[in-house]
């Protein structure tokens, strides 16, 4: 299974997103099975390494972060990955341009496997990472759940 985060900037909520679901398939035994990337639907951060707030939350949840560099999510990504996940509807509608169709249902949000799904709120404008951790965290608890349903 190969998954791939998505946001604006790819530097806040999708390396994030990214590093949790990655520590708990790792924390699940499942890293050999479940592959995670991250990027993002703008060039804005291209190049650059994750937030000092992203880094500074995991860090303070036991959360490796590596060193994850900000690229641009590509048409050709759709065939590269079985689950393409943004973080707010304006990510989808974005991821949804740049892959043009997506016949085999790939694009997702991350709270949709949630009981509440929602927005994931841009700690780039909010500054609260603490808010954009736990949902977060509720998206990929939930998103795993339902792949060791599936598997
Ligand atoms: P992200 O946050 O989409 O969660 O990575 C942002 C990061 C950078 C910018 C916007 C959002 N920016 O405008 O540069």
């Amino acid at each position: 299974m190969r998954i791939v985060m998505v946001c604006l900037g790819n530097i806040c909520r999708s390396p994030m997103a990214e590093y949790v679901l990655r520590h708990l398939a790792a924390q699940a035994g499942l890293s050999e099975r479940i592959q995670v990337d991250s990027a993002a639907t703008s060039r804005y951060q291209i190049g650059e390494t994750p937030h000092h707030g992203t880094r500074r939350v995991l860090a303070a949840h036991g959360i490796p972060c590596g060193n994850h560099r900000a690229r641009q999510l590509t048409r050709a990504d759709y065939g590269r990955y079985d689950l393409i996940i943004g973080m707010d509807a304006e990510n989808l509608y974005d991821i949804r341009r740049i892959v043009r169709r997506d016949p085999e249902g790939k694009v997702h949000a991350l709270l949709d496997w949630s009981d509440n799904p929602r927005d994931i709120a841009d700690p780039w404008y909010t500054g609260d990472f603490e808010t954009t951790y736990a949902d977060v965290l509720e998206g990929c608890r939930t998103l795993l759940d339902d792949l060791r349903r599936r598997a």
